[in-house]
């Protein structure tokens, strides 16, 4: 679908986010937008699977994905959640291989996207662009590193333990007693985020709950702060 002069508006907002193009000047971001058109995925709809040979790059205007490997049998690991502003595709735009991974929309969402061959003309009159999306790559890879590390030291109660600093982080809220309010996952939910079975996921938090470290609440999970002593990455 060709842009409409209120999407525009919005494609020019975000692209002033991402590090690959918040150096344009508004002449260019106002050429490139032009470049784009927008699609819409509902809620559990796939945007693409690991291996396609697609090689547009998206950018999420409105909703929220998970980057997910998928394997034959079914079982799923996220490797990460995207939101609004946020960019996917990237890999393959630029080494134009298949799909580094599936992308599956979580929320009814909007993407703008970008072709290959428009990306590559941008880079070739702006090499800046390279330079700036180089370093969200490097981002990533960053986070990879981190998230391996966890997998191959940590055991999953650690990995469970990082996984909610990380949603405290993102969405919590703090209770007046110091306790910490996050919206609550099944068990087959955060074993696909820290890649675990179900099964051991379920076992650590049986545990949990039974030491009052954990209190299923209705929608959410009431984490007690004594989950996170000894680490400092929750201090305020
Ligand atoms: P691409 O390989 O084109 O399609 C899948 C996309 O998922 C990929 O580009 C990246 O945008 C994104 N992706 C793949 N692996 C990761 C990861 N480990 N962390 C964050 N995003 C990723």
């Amino acid at each position: 679908m060709i842009l409409k002069e209120k999407d525009k508006l919005l494609v020019g907002k975000f692209l002033k986010e991402i590090p690959a193009f918040r150096n344009l000047s508004d002449k260019r971001v106002e050429q490139i937008i032009n470049d784009f058109t927008i699609c819409t995925f509902h809620a559990g709809e796939t945007v693409f699977y690991q291996t396609d040979k697609s090689t547009d790059m998206y950018i999420i205007l409105a909703g929220k994905v998970k980057v997910s490997l998928l394997s034959e049998e079914g079982d799923e690991f996220v490797l990460t959640e995207l939101n609004q502003g946020d960019f996917f595709g990237e890999i393959s735009l630029i080494d134009g291989n298949p799909r580094s991974a599936s992308v599956i929309a979580e929320e009814d969402s909007t993407f703008a996207v970008l072709e290959r061959t428009r990306f590559l003309d941008a880079i070739k009159e702006d090499p800046e662009i390279a330079i700036d999306l180089l370093k969200s790559l490097v981002q990533r890879l960053r986070n990879a590193t981190e998230r391996e590390e966890s997998l191959a030291f940590l055991a999953v109660h650690q990995r469970l333990v990082k996984l909610f600093i990380k949603l405290i982080k993102d969405e919590g809220k703090k209770t007046k007693n110091g306790f910490y309010l996050i919206k609550k996952r099944t068990h087959k939910e955060i074993a696909e985020r820290i890649g675990a079975s179900r099964e051991s996921i379920s076992k650590v938090i049986k545990r949990l709950v039974s030491g009052n470290l954990i209190t299923e609440n209705g929608e959410l999970f009431l984490l007690s702060p004594d989950l996170f002593k000894d680490i400092d990455e929750l201090t305020d």
